[in-house]
């Protein structure tokens, strides 16, 4: 089967949050990451969401994240957005990783997008079904919000290049030195 390379691409405090304090969203990132997301994002041809951020930036997703590109929104319970759902458009599915990831090379999509949230980034992180991480650090300190990842793991990565967004915003990327599903 044909490799299908998936991108970790987050928005994170210095010290670690995907949000700010318990604030649902990504209101906290700066004009900056919004001009770069807007660049990288038409490159993927699906993305990944966990159900929450789909709840949270639902019109968002449904008419400006990457139309016409499949989005797959993990939950529990798919049959509760059935009436959202769109085949090639718009999944909702409780399959593990694992699935999800055989399922999209089997349909020959290459480029993928994780775009979190902090569960999501997780179940694939420690599945081992994660190629490149790409954050956005934002030069702020929150002390307390979703972490990027939470869990116990050791997951070593390699630095593959950093770069100023503007301002105080970095682009930090990295690639995961050893991916066990590999
Ligand atoms: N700054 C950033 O870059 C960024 C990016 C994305 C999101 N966010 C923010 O992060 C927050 C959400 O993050 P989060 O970690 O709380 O949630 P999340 O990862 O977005 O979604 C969690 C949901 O995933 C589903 N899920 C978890 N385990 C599952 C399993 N084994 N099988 C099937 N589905 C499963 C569950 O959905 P059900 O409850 O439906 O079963 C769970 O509620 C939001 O506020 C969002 O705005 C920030």
């Amino acid at each position: 089967m044909e490799p299908m390379k998936i991108t970790l691409v987050a928005a994170t405090s210095l010290d670690g949050f995907i949000t700010r304090h318990d604030e649902p969203g990504s209101d906290f990132t700066s004009p900056a990451d919004s001009r770069y997301l807007r660049k990288i994002l038409p490159r993927f041809d699906c993305c990944i969401f966990g159900s929450k951020s789909y709840r949270v930036a639902r019109e968002w997703m449904r008419t400006r994240l990457m139309p016409d590109k499949l989005r797959v929104t993990l939950t529990r319970t798919p049959e509760q957005y059935a009436g959202e759902a769109v085949p090639g458009s718009f999944e909702f599915t409780r399959n593990s990783p694992r699935e999800i990831v055989e399922d999209l090379r089997a349909r020959n999509y290459r480029e993928c997008a994780l775009l979190g949230g902090g569960q999501t980034y997780s179940r694939f992180l420690q599945a081992g079904y994660v190629d490149e991480i790409w954050v956005t650090v934002e030069a702020r300190l929150f002390g307390t919000g979703t972490q990027l990842c939470p869990g116990q793991f050791d997951i070593p990565l390699r630095l593959l290049a950093h770069e100023s967004l503007g301002g105080d915003t970095l682009l930090l990327k990295y690639t995961l030195q050893q991916n066990p599903a590999c």
